[in-house]
């Protein structure tokens, strides 16, 4: 299995390795079957960006780092769920979040590594409770490299399912911050470090962030945590960056937006080459990779002429020189954005 661009999408050779969701989670095309080019296209004006296929270089890859499509869809559900009591009666069914931050908090201490899967693989109704769910996977993530116990990430995961609740609660996105903070500080049963990261998530070390312009030693743990998580997510998400130049645009930023210390532990968490990356070696062979390995930067790759598999960890002298994006232009616009052409 890997995951594409709806753009790359080939009819003849490539069949579904996981269901197309409507907004109403329901599934709109199944597992095996494949998309006609009508449909293609109708699903991109909908606004879908990402499709996972099976096709003759992906077999085999199983993608274990990444969360089951079902829980991912039901944390999505109860997030959505929440938001929308809170918008309707103003209440938030606390018990039910917690139970998803729980659960979520499972998924990340079993596993070695997260892949995200990208808000845009799924109708644009769903975006934010799908950023909520992966800004709370990736946030946990950063607070097991940093010893958390499970009661401690508990409560990061509860803060970044909710760090933008603000959103249906204020009249501008600018205001999201200091209502989402207002409204969950006067909830007994959520402590004040959790209220803060809806609070201080687009807050920057250097003071160069919103909403107050706090300062580094004045930002909260948990919130420069989901400030990082939230930016990634944005990146792979609505901006279309491939993961390994999404991790760079962060690294950029250590030190000004974000401490150095929690950027250098977020990229040694975060996989710059997911399995399913199709890629070239200095070797000048195309590879697909496999699988990953502890160091996120060295996957296992399978070479496409001869399937050989590679441990890049034990290889040092071969190197991924270029992530193959179908469509060379996508990968040119992002190097151009960040000003790298
Ligand atoms: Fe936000
Ligand atoms: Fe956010």
């Amino acid at each position: 299995m890997r995951l594409i661009r709806l753009q790359e999408y080939e009819t003849a050779t490539m069949e579904l390795a996981r269901p197309i969701y409507d907004k109403y989670h329901r599934v709109l095309l199944a597992e095996g079957r494949t998309i006609h080019p009508a449909f293609v296209q109708k699903l991109q004006k909908l606004n879908f960006q990402y499709v996972f296929v099976e096709d003759s270089i992906s077999q085999g890859i199983t993608m274990e780092e990444m969360i089951d499509m079902p829980t991912w869809i039901d944390c999505i559900t109860q997030v959505q769920d929440a938001f929308e009591k809170v918008g309707r009666e103003g209440e938030l069914p606390l018990r039910q979040l917690l139970q998803t931050a729980n659960q979520l908090v499972d998924e990340v201490y079993s596993r070695g590594a997260i892949v995200l899967i990208p808000v845009t693989f799924l109708a644009e109704e769903l975006h934010v409770y799908a950023h909520s769910v992966n800004v709370a996977l990736l946030s946990i993530q950063l607070g097991k490299k940093k010893n958390y116990n499970r009661v401690k990430a508990g409560d990061l995961a509860l803060g970044a399912l909710v760090h933008d609740l603000g959103k249906v609660l204020s009249k501008t996105p600018d205001e999201h911050p200091e209502a989402g903070f207002h409204y969950l500080r006067g909830i007994k049963e959520i402590s004040l470090m959790t209220a803060h990261m809806a609070f201080q998530h687009h807050e920057h070390e250097d003071g160069s962030g919103y909403p107050r312009g706090v300062k580094g030693p004045f930002i909260h743990e948990f919130a420069q945590i989901c400030g990082i998580a939230n930016l990634y997510d944005h990146l792979i998400s609505e901006n279309y960056y491939p993961p390994h130049i999404a991790l760079e645009f962060i690294m950029t930023k250590a030190g000004s937006w974000f401490s150095t210390e929690l950027v250098k532990l977020f990229v040694q968490e975060v996989p710059f080459y997911p399995p399913g990356t199709k890629v070239k070696l200095n070797t000048k062979e195309e590879a697909i990779v496999t699988k990953i390995h502890k160091n996120m930067q060295r996957p296992y790759v399978r070479l496409i002429h001869n399937n050989m598999e590679l441990a890049l960890v034990n290889n040092p002298s071969i190197i991924i020189s270029k992530v193959m994006v179908e469509q060379e232009k996508i990968l040119n616009t992002y190097l151009k954005e960040l000003g790298h052409e």
